[in-house]
């Protein structure tokens, strides 16, 4: 079974937690900024997952605006658009909406009892899965795993981002909240059918996007810990593919929970290594720059090196030089570039390592060209 795939929730905000208002109109809560930083993380995902209601009332492209974007996912052997998913139980969608439109591929999660309906209605406009009855969540992600989905955007709406929050379904929630109020009870807000998430969120990231403010939360299980070692194998997706080094995600994280920097593999220069890039952007090189590092730790998706070949300064010497008292990772370097003891040598000059085994395969999926096999 493959993992199922990371899941980012993404949606604005009113200022009040309002979606929308309640007019027939969309209400339009993002500007041009927030939309291209969206269109950025579309751009990261295989597949867009909305609503149904969201379908029919919004009728959303769901594709990727900027077509460098687009050109640089076919670079890497990817679709130029993310699949476009969604979830119904009537049935009742337009063949004619936007969502049907070629340019992406289409899944349609349909009830059970409405399937027959739906099919003739839709054709072969879009591929027609039976979801069960009721449909959840959680088939769904396990339908897409099934399909080679590793990471998935849900959009909206409201229910069904509240169904992926109350079934502890979600990675990753990013809040934009908008600088202005609905003030509207019969508009939609975020649904949950149930109890939140257990615990707080973490908060990852605080951020201008024009006149929103992006808010990043964390979730799943496990606690910050594994929530940013989960990131940090995110991150990896996006390295530049190559044959010959790993991709590795890292986030530098300080005492007080706040990220301090974030790195991946090759992302400025050919030969970056992931933890390398972040505390370049912290230090510019210079160990001891930046005194936050003293009681920092650093989450990375790989164990950091301890031999390299490509540059004289290996990742350890990096995290060592730096004063960083502790690391987090998930994959255990196989032996096939180098044979260094990242782990034990960190230890060995007084830092303090967690092996956190859970997104391993993840972070070995994500390097499956080069480690075909499950070691
Ligand atoms: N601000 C934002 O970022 C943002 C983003 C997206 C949408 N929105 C707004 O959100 C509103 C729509 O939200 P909404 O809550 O009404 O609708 P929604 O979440 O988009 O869609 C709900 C529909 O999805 C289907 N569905 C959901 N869970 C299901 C399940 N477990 N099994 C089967 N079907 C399931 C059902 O479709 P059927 O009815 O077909 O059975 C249900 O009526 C709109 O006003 C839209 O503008 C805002």
């Amino acid at each position: 079974m493959p993992p199922r795939p990371y899941v980012l929730l993404s949606c604005a905000t009113s200022a009040d937690g309002y979606l929308d208002d309640a007019t027939p109109r969309r209400l339009i809560l993002s500007g041009p900024a927030d939309l291209d930083r969206v269109d950025e993380v579309r751009a990261g995902c295989d597949a867009i997952l909305v609503g149904a209601q969201t379908v029919r009332a919004d009728n959303p492209r769901l594709l990727i605006r900027d077509p460098r974007r687009s050109a640089r996912r076919a670079a890497r052997g990817l679709p130029a658009h993310p699949a476009r998913v969604t979830l119904t139980a009537t049935g009742d969608l337009d063949p004619r909406a936007r969502f049907f439109a070629p340019g992406a591929p289409r899944l349609v999660y349909c009830a059970t009892p409405a399937l027959a309906a739906a099919r003739a209605r839709l054709g072969d406009s879009a591929v027609l899965i039976d979801a069960g009855d009721p449909p959840s969540a959680g088939f769904v992600l396990e339908d897409l795993a099934e399909r080679g989905v590793a990471r998935v955007l849900v959009e909206g709406g409201a229910r069904v981002l509240g169904e992926f929050l109350a079934a502890g379904l979600a990675d990753e929630l990013d809040l934009a909240v908008a600088p202005f109020f609905v003030a509207d009870p019969a508009a939609p807000r975020l649904d949950l059918p149930g109890p939140g998430p257990d615990g707080p969120m973490t908060l990852a990231e605080t951020r201008r996007v024009g006149e929103v403010a992006l808010l990043r939360y964390l979730l799943g299980p496990g606690g910050p810990d594994h929530r940013f070692l989960r990131w940090a194998v995110e991150l990896s997706r996006l390295c530049p593919p190559s044959h010959s080094a790993f991709s590795v995600g890292a986030v530098v994280v300080g005492e007080d929970g706040e990220v301090l920097a974030t790195g991946f593999s090759r992302e400025q220069e050919d030969h970056d290594h992931a933890e390398e890039v972040a505390l370049r952007k912290l230090t510019g090189g210079k160990p001891g720059r930046d005194p936050r590092l003293r009681h920092a730790t650093v989450y990375s998706s790989l164990v950091p090196c301890g031999a390299r070949a490509s540059r004289p300064v290996t990742c350890v010497q990096h995290i060592v030089g730096a004063g960083i008292p502790r690391v987090v990772f998930a994959w255990r370097e196989p032996r096939l570039f180098t044979d260094g003891e990242g782990a034990e040598q960190l230890r060995a000059a007084g830092v303090t390592v967690t092996e956190l085994p859970g997104p391993a395969e993840r972070a070995r999926a994500i390097n499956a060209h080069l480690v075909p096999s499950t070691p």
